[in-house]
């Protein structure tokens, strides 16, 4: 018995070892773990403001999970309390949901993915890369091909008009602005390029996320500077 405990101790740590997509992205019960985001780094918010700009060119170095990690968690993550995050929301109502297509990052397959706020997890919606298909959405598909990852900002509009009626619809184009910021400030901090879309097809999107009570906001394609 105890040989056996041994052999499969053994072969469970070769497999860690020998396949870089085990050891790196853990999934559990169809969830993605993603590395713990940093909350310091070196580079200034008057540094990262000051650099910030819309890059729209990107060379074919892929991301790492913990860059993944980093951009998605200045999107939506969670910073205090049970769900209080780093963006403000109306009422706390958030009603934003995000999406990373990811073509190339180290250690997690290519695919569509949701992100799981409160968990900081990432969910497969699609398998694959699907850059091709998706760069349709938009005017110069390019840049989709070439970035990376793409990250797409959608919003549930009810849960705040619930609250706000009309005027809630203003507060959800508010958020998803905040949101998008985050992203390019931490884009920008993590020595990384990208540009926010607002042109592109909402119906196709809308498809492709396979959602029906989502609208789609804001498409953000990042990857590495062109030196
Ligand atoms: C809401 C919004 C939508 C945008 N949509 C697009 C777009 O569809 N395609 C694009 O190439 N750039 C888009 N941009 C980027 C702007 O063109 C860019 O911010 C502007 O030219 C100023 O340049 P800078 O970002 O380098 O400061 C958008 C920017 C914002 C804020």
């Amino acid at each position: 018995m105890r040989r056996i405990i041994w052999l499969w101790l053994l072969l469970s740590f070769l497999a860690l070892t020998l396949d870089p997509i085990a050891a790196l992205s853990k999934e559990t019960k169809g969830r993605i773990a993603l590395p713990a985001a940093s909350k310091e780094s070196d580079v200034s918010l008057e540094e990262a403001l000051s650099k910030r700009q819309s890059i729209r060119s990107f060379t074919d170095e892929p991301l790492t999970l913990k860059d993944l990690s980093q951009l998605l968690w200045s999107a939506q993550g969670i910073t205090h309390g049970r769900e209080f995050r780093t963006a403000p929301s109306a009422g706390a109502l958030y009603p934003l949901e995000v999406y990373a297509l990811v073509g190339r990052v180290d250690g997690l397959p290519s695919g569509l993915y949701r992100y799981d706020i409160g968990k900081h997890t990432l969910t497969k919606v699609k398998e694959e890369d699907q850059r091709g298909s998706f760069s349709e959405a938009v005017y110069q598909p390019r840049i989709i091909k070439q970035a990376p990852v793409t990250l797409i900002i959608s919003a549930v509009y009810k849960r705040t008009t619930a609250k706000y009626g009309e005027r809630g619809i203003r507060y959800v184009h508010m958020e998803v602005g905040h949101a998008g910021q985050n992203v390019m400030l931490q884009a920008t901090a993590l020595g990384l390029g990208c540009v926010g879309i607002g042109a592109f097809n909402d119906d196709f999107v809308k498809d492709f996320l396979g959602s029906k009570e989502e609208a789609p906001l804001y498409i953000i394609p990042i990857g590495k500077l062109v030196r």
